[in-house]
């Protein structure tokens, strides 16, 4: 039975009941037969399906299971091994991924933490507010807790989580910061300067450099920067779909006109670099 889950509607402590949970309140969300609970409040969903798309995340899933990101997961779970060296705790780890997308690196995550710290029991919990991503999710993964919820507003009570992990996500600091613990860590990935500056340079005829969102700034009192780490390599694509599942995964396949997208897609192969900076914080209050 999950304790660490509040109602999304009152706040109080839901429980597992026969069709999925349950508050004392009498407010329910059912469990999808594809094993999640969808915790979205229809008032709250500023459109009818928020979040990537099924086309977008097929993209996702087909590039990530590729491979060329290994490197950066590989990177992120030594992140957050670290990170879960430091304190002294009892009972399990719990971990979740806020915007999970397709659940492409909390499963390489527990894949890794399962052979290293193989005897401490560790819970995962992925959330996403696309169900088609949460639905893709729960297919790598059926053991795992995957919800469908905002960032914004997230169904769990406060300080029940070891670490928060936020890839290439919109981020919500000081929610990220409610549920975390005492000696929990927010871990965030985000593009460094250099990121896909092969897809950049064919987009934009003047390429810029990717600005990181200040998250240090949004952290405020809450939160306190404890490492950084620069993940920077080449890749190669070598076909057209490769290349359109690279685009379908980025914020410029939404930006850009049809000219450049033909411009894109007639490409047969791409080199471009990946460069990501994955960022650990932890809480200021310890
Ligand atoms: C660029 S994708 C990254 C997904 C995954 N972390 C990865 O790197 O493969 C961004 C994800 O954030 C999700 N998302 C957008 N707004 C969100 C919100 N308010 N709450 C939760 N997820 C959100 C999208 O549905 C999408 O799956
Ligand atoms: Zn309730």
């Amino acid at each position: 039975m999950t304790s660490i889950l509040q109602c999304p509607v009152c706040r109080e402590l839901l429980l597992l009941s026969a069709d999925g949970y349950q508050c004392s309140k009498n407010h329910t969300f059912d469990a999808a037969r594809q094993g999640y609970v969808n915790f979205l409040l229809a008032h709250k969903k500023h459109s009818k399906e928020p979040g990537d798309s099924p086309e977008m995340i097929r993209s996702r899933r087909r590039f990530l299971d590729l491979g060329l990101y290994n490197r950066v997961s590989d990177n992120v779970n030594e992140a957050i091994a670290g990170a879960l060296r430091g304190p002294e705790t009892e009972g399990a780890f719990t971990i979740l991924d806020a915007g999970c997308g397709e659940g492409f690196y909390i499963k390489r995550l527990k894949e890794f933490l399962l052979r290293g710290l193989g005897s401490r029991t560790l819970d995962y919990y992925g959330v996403d507010i696309s169900k088609f991503a949460v639905r893709q999710a729960t297919q790598r993964d059926k053991t795992m807790n995957w919800f469908v919820a905002s960032i914004n507003d997230l169904p769990f009570a406060a300080s029940s989580f070891d670490i928060v992990l936020n890839i290439f996500s919109p981020a919500n600091v000081a929610e990220f910061s409610r549920i975390l613990k005492e000696t929990g860590s927010l871990v965030i990935v985000s593009p460094g300067p250099r990121h896909l500056n092969g897809l950049r340079e064919i987009i934009y005829p003047i390429a810029r450099e990717h600005a990181a969102p200040d998250i240090a700034e949004q952290a405020g009192g809450l939160l306190a920067l404890s490492t950084t780490t620069r993940v920077n390599y080449r890749i190669e694509l070598k076909s057209s779909a490769e290349v359109m599942d690279l685009l379908a995964m980025t914020p410029y396949y939404w930006n850009i006109d049809l000219g450049t997208k033909s411009k894109v897609e007639a490409l047969d192969q791409l080199a471009t670099d990946v460069d990501v900076e994955i960022r650990v914080f932890r809480k200021t209050s310890r």
